[in-house]
């Protein structure tokens, strides 16, 4: 229980214990029966009175101070203890500057420590400064009053407990009723307040650093400590904590959180993998970046959260992996499906191929997740005929547009001389791959089958078939027999036999009538044995009696009455000559003329006619024609008079030439037509002739006596001359015959 406190600085006060001589030492033992208290004991002195100010230094001589009286139960225990004195005594308060101070602490009065009697501090009679308490009083026994200081009154004094070493200097000594007590300050404990409050031990955080410093002793009052976070933390919390006197930490510890660094998107195809060794996104969290399949990455692979909160590298991209591009087959067509991007990674593509071309290949691909094609781009490739071959005896000529006997490769077929095309001559190959139309075969030509002839036998060999092209036939007879033809017949390149089929004809006498083989034979009872038979739509006849009778395969003249066929009878051309030879008879079969012209006609026609089996003659007959002259021109310079016995400026034309009276003839008078067609020479001129007039009329009357003469002469025979020219001409233009050849050849008609 604490009834006084005092503030006793340590060595300031010197607390003397003096004993009371002749006085009277009440000890206040409240604690007594807690163990032995020192007690804070109280002392009076009533003998003699004394004045307030001698009684205050008798208690500080004697003990420590005049008491102060600070709660009921004290005033109660000295009412109680204390002999009743008639002057009452003294207590510790004063006033001073107008206020109840206590002395021993030099502090106010408070309200609720006031004990004043009824009606006091009234101040009666001025200058009651001093206070009194009124010990065992009939009435308001144990109140204070105020009285005046000089009045003579008990001294009522305190002797304290407390020493410079009862306490610490972290407390107060505080006096009890015989004993002191510490009481510390904040901060402080103990009973002497030697300890310092202590604060849970700290330690430094996670990531973090403490520095602290400690006043007292480790993590105690005023022990201050100061955090700091490791790079790549911030604190969360106060940096700075500090014990205080309740023995709580300001705050809370701080804590250390990793720095944040923003929350990663993902990009589009990209996978994450983080790893956050501390806390999400935070510093050290690093993640690795791949792409999913398909996509490669550009950019860094790897991101970390730096101490500062920022990522390092910059958020990579996932790009579709690039397939190399392609192009369209040639020949084809390609179609293909972009879903990510151009050639890229899941991009497919589908081929085709034009008509006639087939896909070598697969015929669809796609790019892989490796950027390569999962198949490579197709070929088209023409469609295939089988190869042909040329046909034997044939030719082949082929075009290949694209590819040997591919699709749209034409060939052309021909023959050979003798040999005819069986099928289409060209073909094609078509886009399914076969060809338009079959290799033709070069088939020989075929001639009329034969038959052994009468008699006769045949040996046939047949290089291409039966009676067709180059087979050839040898003929015999049988004995007795003659052949009459050729004894070989080939086939040629125009399906004609060389030779028509011989027969075998029965030597004279030795013929005898019968049927063989369905072949006709026929007898003819007005001559010896005649055979007719029927070949090759021709009529032949023979007569057994026609034929001499000699060695074998000796033809010898043909029966009489088996004629040969007649041709009709030739005449010699006009101005011609005709030679003929007649095997079978005038005119008649095999009959040959050769024709020929006298000199100065030339020949138009063939020069040699013969009669053939059909009894026609193989030429029409020729003419001969005159041979012709270039015509002379007319002249005014000279005079030209002409005559054409045979044709105009032709063979035996001939010109006289005259020039006027006065002039002379420069060249020859006369010029005729020869047999090659040329003038015998060149036109003559008429050049002017210088005579005397004497000379000159001499001249012309006697030319032209001469003259009369001569145009009589002439004029008789050009009457005849153009009589017989009319004739001549008319004849001429329809025949020419011999006698007007005569005629024109007379040496007479030449001389003149
Ligand atoms: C006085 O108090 C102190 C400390 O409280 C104690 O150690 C001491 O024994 C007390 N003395 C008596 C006489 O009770
Ligand atoms: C006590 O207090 C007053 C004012 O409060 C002061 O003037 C005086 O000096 C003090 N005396 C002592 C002894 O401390
Ligand atoms: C602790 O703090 C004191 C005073 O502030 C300073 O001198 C000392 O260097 C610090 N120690 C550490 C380890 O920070
Ligand atoms: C405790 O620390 C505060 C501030 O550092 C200081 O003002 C105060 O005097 C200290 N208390 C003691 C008892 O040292
Ligand atoms: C993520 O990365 C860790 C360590 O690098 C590895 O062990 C784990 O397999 C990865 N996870 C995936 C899904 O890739
Ligand atoms: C952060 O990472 C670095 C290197 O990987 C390592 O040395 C360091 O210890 C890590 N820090 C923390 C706090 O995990
Ligand atoms: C397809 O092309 C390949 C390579 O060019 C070739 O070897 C093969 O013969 C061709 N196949 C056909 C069916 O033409
Ligand atoms: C591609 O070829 C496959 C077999 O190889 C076939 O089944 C499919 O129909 C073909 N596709 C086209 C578009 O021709
Ligand atoms: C062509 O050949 C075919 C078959 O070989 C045959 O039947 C046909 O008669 C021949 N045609 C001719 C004109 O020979
Ligand atoms: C092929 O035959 C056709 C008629 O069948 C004909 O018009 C064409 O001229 C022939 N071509 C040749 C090169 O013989
Ligand atoms: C037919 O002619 C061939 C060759 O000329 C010959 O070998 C063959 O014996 C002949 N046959 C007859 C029946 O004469
Ligand atoms: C046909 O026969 C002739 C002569 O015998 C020969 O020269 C020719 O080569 C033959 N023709 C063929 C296609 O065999």
């Amino acid at each position: 229980m604490i009834f006084y406190r005092a503030n006793y600085p340590s060595g300031k006060l010197n607390w003397h214990i003096i004993q009371a001589v002749s006085l009277v030492a009440i000890s206040y033992e409240i604690l007594s029966g807690k163990g032995g208290v020192k007690a804070w004991t109280y002392h009076y002195n009533i003998t003699p009175n004394m004045n307030w100010d001698t009684a205050r230094q008798w208690c500080r001589d004697h003990f420590t101070d005049m008491v102060a009286i600070q709660n009921q139960k004290e005033i109660k225990y000295l009412n109680d203890v204390l002999p009743s004195n008639p002057n009452y005594y003294w207590i510790g308060i004063r006033k001073i500057n107008d206020r109840w101070t206590w002395v021993g602490t030099n502090k106010t009065l408070k309200k609720e420590a006031e004990n004043w009697a009824p009606g006091e501090p009234n101040n009666k009679g001025r200058a009651q400064d001093c206070v009194e308490i009124y010990i065992k009083r009939s009435s308001h026994a144990s109140k204070w009053n105020d009285e005046r200081c000089t009045r003579q009154k008990g001294a009522l004094c305190f002797q304290a407990s407390c020493t410079a070493s009862s306490c610490t200097a972290w407390g107060e000594c505080i006096e009890t009723i015989g004993n002191y007590t510490c009481d510390c300050y904040p901060g402080f404990k103990g009973p002497r307040c030697e300890y310092a409050m202590e604060c849970e031990n700290l330690h430094p955080p996670h990531h973090g650093t403490m520095n602290c410093s400690h006043l007292f002793g480790p993590f105690q009052f005023n022990s201050s400590c100061d955090f700091g976070c490791n790079q790549g933390f911030v604190m969360a919390g106060s940096g700075l904590l500090q014990c205080q006197a309740s023995g709580q930490w300001t705050t809370d510890s701080p804590t250390c959180q990793a720095v944040k660094c923003n929350a990663l998107n993902t990009p589009k195809r990209a996978i994450l993998n983080c790893t956050h060794p501390l806390e999400d996104n935070s510093f050290n969290s690093t993640c690795e970046i791949g792409c999913e399949k398909g996509f490669s990455l550009s950019g860094p692979n790897r991101l970390q959260c730096t101490a500062r909160g920022q990522w390092i590298g910059q958020m990579p991209t996932c790009k579709a992996v690039k397939c190399e591009a392609l192009s369209i087959p040639s020949h084809g067509s390609m179609d293909c499906a972009h879903p990510i991007e151009k050639f890229s990674y899941n991009s497919g593509c589908w081929f085709g191929c034009k008509e006639g071309f087939l896909l070598n290949g697969t015929n669809s691909t796609q790019c892989t997740s490796q950027g390569r094609w999962s198949a490579q781009t197709p070929a088209c490739q023409a469609v295939k005929c089988e190869a042909l071959s040329i046909p034997s005896h044939g030719s082949m000529d082929c075009k290949h547009p694209i590819e040997k006997f591919s699709y749209n490769s034409g060939c052309w077929f021909g023959c050979k001389e003798g040999f005819l095309l069986n099928g289409t001559n060209s073909t094609q190959c078509t886009s399914q791959g076969r060809w338009s139309a079959q290799t033709p075969a070069c088939q020989a030509l075929k001639c009329q089958s034969l038959k052994t002839p009468i008699r006769g036998v045949m040996n046939c060999s047949h290089p291409f078939g039966d009676y067709r092209f180059n087979s050839s036939c040898e003929m015999g007879c049988e004995e007795g027999f003659i052949m009459r033809g050729s004894d070989i017949l080939q086939c040629n390149a125009s399906g004609l036999w060389t030779e028509p089929l011989p027969t075998c004809q029965g030597e004279k006498g030795s013929c005898r009538p019968r049927r063989r083989g369905g072949v006709l034979e026929t007898t003819n009872p007005s001559s010896s044995f005649a055979v007719r038979r029927s070949w090759g739509g021709q009529e032949t006849c023979s007569h057994c009696s026609s034929f001499a009778a000699g060695d074998r395969g000796e033809v010898r003249r043909p029966a009489p009455h088996c004629s040969t066929l007649k041709c009709q009878s030739l005449k010699t051309p006009i101005r011609g000559v005709m030679n003929c030879s007649h095997p079978f008879g005038d005119y008649r079969f095999n009959s040959s003329c050769e024709m020929g012209c006298e000199e100065g006609f030339i020949m138009r026609g063939s020069d040699i006619l013969q009669c053939n089996a059909s009894g026609l003659w193989t030429e029409p007959l020729p003419t001969c024609q005159v041979v012709e002259c270039p015509p002379l021109p007319i002249s005014s310079a000279v005079e030209m008079n002409c005559s054409h016995p045979i044709g105009y400026f032709s063979f035996l034309s001939s010109c006289y030439f005259s020039c006027a009276e006065g002039s002379k003839l420069n060249g020859t008078n006369r010029l005729h037509c020869t047999s090659d067609g040329q003038w015998t020479g060149t036109i003559p001129s008429c050049a002017a002739q210088v005579m005397s007039t004497g000379m000159a009329l001499l001249l012309y009357t006697g030319v032209g006596s001469g003259a009369a003469v001569l145009l009589l002469l002439l004029g008789g025979f050009v009457f005849l001359i153009v009589k017989r020219l009319a004739r001549q001409s008319k004849e001429i233009s329809i025949l020419m015959n011999s006698a007007v050849l005569e005629e024109c050849a007379n040496p007479a008609y030449d001389g003149i």
